[in-house]
């Protein structure tokens, strides 16, 4: 049986640090309050000419050089971004240029923050039907460009950053074993961009109205999330046969401490089980579960034949999970 097997992890984090003090000087908020509802005490936030394939190239590079492959061996470059460079070439597109990966096909999937887990089991199945046997795939954002700095609900949560593995084609029992994806669009407005795109173009009035940044009815996300994340986790348990004891290290998508103490509980799973970055890289949507990735393979904490879940919840609403046999 052929699978998608990761062979090389990378990541790349902007320099610039913002803090929950510096937030306290920006809008009505405190530290305490940031902390204990959401877990997260630093973010980090793009250069001013720093895009999300800037971002992407960084991670890739790393991501590359771990899996000791040269890009031109690529087959295919995908990017989970909700924050592309332009509207459109794709960033995979200009990732492809700048990798100087000739032979590899390229584009962008959006699918929000659960982007990474839909770009990657998506690369599984291009190497499953054999069509592809390298794949880069890449989770990178500049949520900065999208947020809204007056807007306390929501700036304090995101970040900036990417992360990418090189998924190659195995055969035997480790790589990728099983991936679950959800939508439901029924809900779309309670965490969207409201404007900028087809339905209604940027214009001096959408600007004027703050209709181009991200909009969100957080409470009412939340209560979506831990239960769409719950019923995820135990349908990847169910269709593998296995309990959450089985679990070697859960790899959740970094939104909100809460939420991922939620998901760990359904699970039965201790919290040292569990793969935490949101202090640190607060909410980075597709980029959040690669970078976590790639410092749990650094941390050490990934080893050889462990069992990884990885699961997220994004706007759409998406929600989905893969387990890995590293
Ligand atoms: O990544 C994709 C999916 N997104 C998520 O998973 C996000 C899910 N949602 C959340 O993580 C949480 O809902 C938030 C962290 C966004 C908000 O936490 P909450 O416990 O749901 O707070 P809330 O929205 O119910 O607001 C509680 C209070 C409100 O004040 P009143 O109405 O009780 O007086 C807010 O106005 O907290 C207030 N508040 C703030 N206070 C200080 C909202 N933002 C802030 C802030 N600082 N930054």
């Amino acid at each position: 049986m052929i699978r998608g097997k990761i062979v090389g992890t990378g990541s790349y984090l902007p320099e610039k640090v913002l803090t929950n003090a510096e937030l306290e000087r920006m809008v009505d908020t405190d530290d305490e309050w940031i902390v204990s509802r959401t877990g997260i005490r630093e973010r980090r936030i793009a250069a001013d000419d720093e895009a999300s394939s800037d971002l992407a190239y960084q991670a890739s590079i790393k991501a590359l050089e771990a899996a000791s492959m040269a890009a031109n061996e690529l087959d295919l470059i995908i990017v989970a971004t909700t924050t592309p460079d332009l509207p459109f070439p794709s960033t995979a597109a200009l990732l492809q240029h700048k990798l100087g990966a000739g032979k590899a096909a390229a584009f962008d999937l959006q699918a929000v923050c659960t982007g990474f887990i839909y770009a990657l089991a998506t690369a599984d199945q291009y190497i499953r039907s054999g069509m592809y046997k390298k794949i880069l795939v890449v989770g990178a954002e500049v949520l900065s460009s999208i947020i809204d700095w007056q807007d306390r609900s929501t700036c304090i949560l995101f970040g900036d950053g990417a992360g990418a593995v090189v998924l190659v084609a195995n055969e035997g029992e480790s790589g990728i074993l099983s991936s679950h994806l959800h939508s439901d669009g029924s809900q779309a407005e309670l965490l969207y961009v409201p404007a900028g795109g087809s339905r209604q173009p940027i214009s001096q009035e959408v600007i004027d109205k703050r209709l181009h940044y991200i909009s969100m009815k957080g409470n009412e996300v939340f209560k979506v999330a831990v239960t769409a994340l719950g019923d995820s986790v135990l349908e990847a348990l169910e269709a593998n046969g296995i309990d959450g004891e089985d679990i070697d290290l859960l790899i959740p998508h970094q939104a909100n401490i809460r939420i991922i103490n939620a998901t760990a509980k359904r699970l039965g799973l201790p919290l040292d089980k569990v793969m935490i970055t949101v202090d640190r890289h607060g909410n980075t949507s597709s980029a959040s579960i690669p970078l976590a990735l790639d410092a749990a393979v650094r941390e050490g904490r990934v080893k050889e034949g462990s069992l990884i879940l990885l699961e997220a919840f994004g706007g759409g609403f998406t929600w989905g999970s893969i387990l890995i046999k590293w």
